[in-house]
């Protein structure tokens, strides 16, 4: 990953999910006992959000400024001159040359692909519509295996499982891991697309396919909760027939195991009530702090400066 770009889950191994998972869990201990590190001082990152982000965004920003970096910034087109008629690819080709590393989202699936092709610094992808969201696989992945280190663990991914990019990013992770069980809960209309089943099925991945929300409660250890992405229908009325189709909350999860978990990427709509909130079981707030410490390791990583801290945190 040094100097590298960021696009897709697919380009990570078994040792790259492990060496960001460490680097997380030695930042997030660092911060918390000794405080911020200025390990990017000289650096400055580009933060460009063509589509709505909070926790990408602040996380990444957060992440570089804890770091010591610096960031120069811009969301939605009309904020620069691509509401001029300006192509992205001149956009990012602009941009290169101000900073040292460039985050973008964008809503056109591949445009994390096309950008890195063009820019020569490195390249992190935070979204390109029903795309992928690699880094934030990362950070769902951490907070998994924080809050249930052991293996052979039975996860549902549920809801928007068609256009949802960060639970197909995961996904992914899992997959390449292959030491669990999951679960897959969605509507027909929203089904994981057939050819994840078949490349798990090759890879000897255990999995269910349901419809029920009940099973997934009564029998899984991770309940990972998606939003239904309205924007990503070309027919609202399907939206409007399946928004609500899941919703977690004191009634539905009144079978969940004491140790479970819930996580969501957020933002959520309905499909988590607020009553649940203080459940010690859900997590989803924890996983928004989460994304601080994995985003610290990939910028550390891709500027190869993570052994500059592991010598400090000896
Ligand atoms: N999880 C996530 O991608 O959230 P934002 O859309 O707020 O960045």
């Amino acid at each position: 990953m040094i100097g590298k770009d960021i696009t897709t889950v697919r380009q990570f191994d078994k040792s790259d999910i492990d060496r960001v998972i460490s680097l997380s869990k030695k930042l997030e201990k660092y911060l918390q006992t000794k405080g911020e590190l200025d390990l990017l001082k000289d650096k400055i990152l580009a933060s460009l959000f063509f589509e709505p982000s909070t926790r990408t965004r602040f996380s990444f920003e957060a992440a570089m400024e804890r770091l010591g970096g610096k960031i120069i910034s811009a969301t939605g087109m009309s904020g620069v001159s691509m509401g001029k008629g300006e192509s992205l690819g001149d956009t990012v080709r602009t941009v290169e040359r101000f900073c040292d590393i460039i985050v973008m989202r964008h809503p056109d699936v591949g445009s994390s692909d096309m950008a890195a092709k063009l820019v020569k610094i490195p390249f992190i992808g935070a979204g390109d519509g029903s795309g992928e969201h690699p880094t934030q696989a990362l950070v769902d992945f951490y907070t998994i295996k924080k809050a249930k280190p052991a293996p052979n663990l039975k996860i549902a991914l549920i809801g928007d499982l068609k256009y949802g990019r960060t639970v197909r990013s995961l996904l992914e992770l899992l997959i390449e891991y292959n030491e669990d069980e999951l679960y897959f809960v969605a509507p027909d209309e929203l089904q994981l697309p057939e050819e994840y089943y078949q490349e798990m099925t090759k890879k000897g991945v255990k999995f269910v396919k349901t419809n029920s929300l009940e099973k997934a409660v009564h029998e899984c250890d991770v309940l990972y909760m998606t939003r239904i992405q309205k924007e990503r229908f070309e027919d609202k009325n399907q939206y409007d027939q399946l928004k609500g189709y899941y919703v977690l909350n004191n009634q539905t999860i009144r079978d969940l195991k004491p140790d479970a978990v819930i996580m969501h990427p957020l933002p959520r709509i309905d499909e988590i009530a607020t009553e649940i909130d203080s459940d010690p079981r859900a997590i989803y707030f924890d996983q928004v702090e989460n994304a601080v410490y994995v985003r610290m390791a990939f910028l550390l990583i891709v500027f190869d400066r993570d052994g500059e801290f592991l010598s400090l945190e000896e």
